[in-house]
């Protein structure tokens, strides 16, 4: 039996759909790469918006005629939104077969093998889960997903996630080591590790920059990026770890959500627009080629017109190099759904969202054209899928890079020369490689970094 697991949301997701796919290969099953192929097709959803879960239904709906071509088909819906609907999704979509929340995916070739025409539901936490043991099948290439913790403590009031991956748990330090040296060992140089709330990792007296200095440790890492962490306990020691770590990228996502403090108290954000801003200085004077970019909610319950200016100003004062811009959508199972009013009417939210959208775009576009004529080093990591000719890789500072490939291969360290840029993406011309990596060409590893990548919105 062949599957396809389709995957939405975050990086974590991703990184789950890779954990799902080890599962199911240890258990015998094979990859599809197409849905003609598929006998079990999975989505791996996301619940944060509304449309996300909007998206995911459509894509159901577009399904049901394969169900009719193929009968012995097998649909499953697993992830964030499988947690939050539960049943309710069997009763929306009668033809889906399985249900898995993500504490469940251990179950998933027992779901799928003794499927008998009953579809299954199997949501439940299970605190214990850490999916050791279990190894990810990754695509061949240059730089891989690592999950350090599970779940999340914070529940910022917006939020649905800590409902839909429950309580916080982290990987022990040695599981996470030894999945590095793995990769490591793949051919792999590029490490992203990721978390709900990154930096409030901690295994003993393992914190998360001295993780992050464990991991700079293993023969064959080039670069470690992580995301996304959160302002409160961004520690001096980790800013330290950023700054002075060669091989610890110079970018960090540091989410702002609203720069009014009467939005963030209501957010549960736990920290003040100022104590943001000293997160920043420390970042930008100790580690002067600093990236730093953000997510921000616009139209949150009673955000008024002056919360929303302050939110505008920060976008304008602390220029990030890009940023995710929402519109609140409210979420239930949240805080906020339980016991806020969702009050800003929604010409409002899009309002403010379009003019934010147009505010950051100028902004990526100047950082990323002030590169233009410089010389940088770009760690290479595929190929553009539309044209195999271009190299992609990202900057130090995690700026997404192309240029025709020349001798580089995925893994190398190479100067470019910028010519060109848009407001995600800049354009060069191949100078010479600085340092060979140790790894094969690999033809099939694409588009890699734009994944954490460019200024987006959703609604
Ligand atoms: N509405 C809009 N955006 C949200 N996010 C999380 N929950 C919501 C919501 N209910 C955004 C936050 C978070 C990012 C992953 O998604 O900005 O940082
Ligand atoms: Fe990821 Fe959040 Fe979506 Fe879950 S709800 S998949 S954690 S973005």
């Amino acid at each position: 039996m062949k599957i396809l697991i389709e995957t939405y949301g975050c990086q974590m997701n991703t990184a789950d759909s890779e954990l799902i796919q080890g599962i199911l290969s240890a258990a015998g099953y094979g990859v599809a790469h197409t849905l003609d192929e598929a006998d079990v097709i999975i989505l791996n959803t996301c619940a944060v918006r509304e449309k996300a879960e909007a998206r995911i239904l459509g894509r159901l709906t577009n399904m049901l005629p394969l169900k009719r071509i193929k009968p012995g088909l097998l649909i499953g819906v697993v992830g964030c939104m499988a947690k939050h609907l539960g049943q309710k999704l069997i009763e929306q979509v009668p033809y889906v077969d399985f249900v898995a929340g993500p504490d469940q995916y251990r179950a998933l070739p027992e779901m799928i093998g003794k499927h008998h025409g009953h579809a299954e539901v199997r949501t439940e936490f299970d605190r214990s889960e850490l999916y050791s043991g279990c190894s990810p099948k990754r695509p061949k290439g240059v730089t891989a997903w690592i999950s350090i913790q599970r779940g999340c403590n914070y529940v910022c009031t917006y939020c649905i996630v800590p409902f839909t991956r429950g309580a916080e748990r982290n990987i022990p330090a040695c599981d996470i080591l030894a999945e590095v040296k793995r990769v490591a060992a793949d051919g792999c140089s590029v490490v992203t590790l990721l978390g709900q709330t990154v930096n409030s990792y901690r295994d003993g007296d393992i914190t998360f920059a001295k993780l992050l200095k464990l991991v700079a440790q293993v023969d064959g890492i080039e670069q470690i990026r992580f995301t996304s962490p959160h302002p409160c306990g961004f520690s001096d020691e980790l800013i330290e770890v950023i700054a002075t770590e060669p091989k610890v990228a110079k970018f960090v996502h540091l989410p702002l959500q609203s720069a009014s403090d009467d939005q963030l108290a209501l957010m549960r954000r736990r920290y003040t627009y100022e104590e943001y801003l000293t997160i920043v200085k420390k970042l930008r004077t100790q580690c002067p080629e600093i990236a730093i970019s953000t997510d921000i909610i616009v139209g949150f319950c009673s955000e008024s017109e002056a919360d929303y200016e302050k939110t505008k100003r920060a976008l304008m004062e602390n220029r990030y190099a890009f940023a995710f811009l929402f519109a609140y959508s409210e979420r239930s199972l949240s805080i906020a759904a339980r016991s806020m009013k969702d009050d800003v009417p929604r010409e409002v939210k899009q309002r403010r969202l379009a003019e934010i959208i147009d505010i950051q775009q100028k902004i990526s576009k100047e950082i990323y054209q002030s590169r233009i004529g410089q010389k940088v080093a770009v760690i290479v990591e595929g190929f553009s899928r539309r044209d195999p000719g271009q190299a992609v890789g990202n900057t130090r500072d995690f700026k997404t890079t192309i240029f025709p490939r020349g001798e580089a291969e995925p893994g190398d360290w190479v100067e470019v020369e910028i010519e060109d840029a848009t407001s995600q993406t800049l354009k060069g011309r191949f100078v010479r490689i600085l340092s060979k990596g140790r790894h094969p060409v690999v033809e099939e590893q694409i588009d890699v970094g734009i994944s954490l990548g460019p200024t987006v919105s959703e609604e």
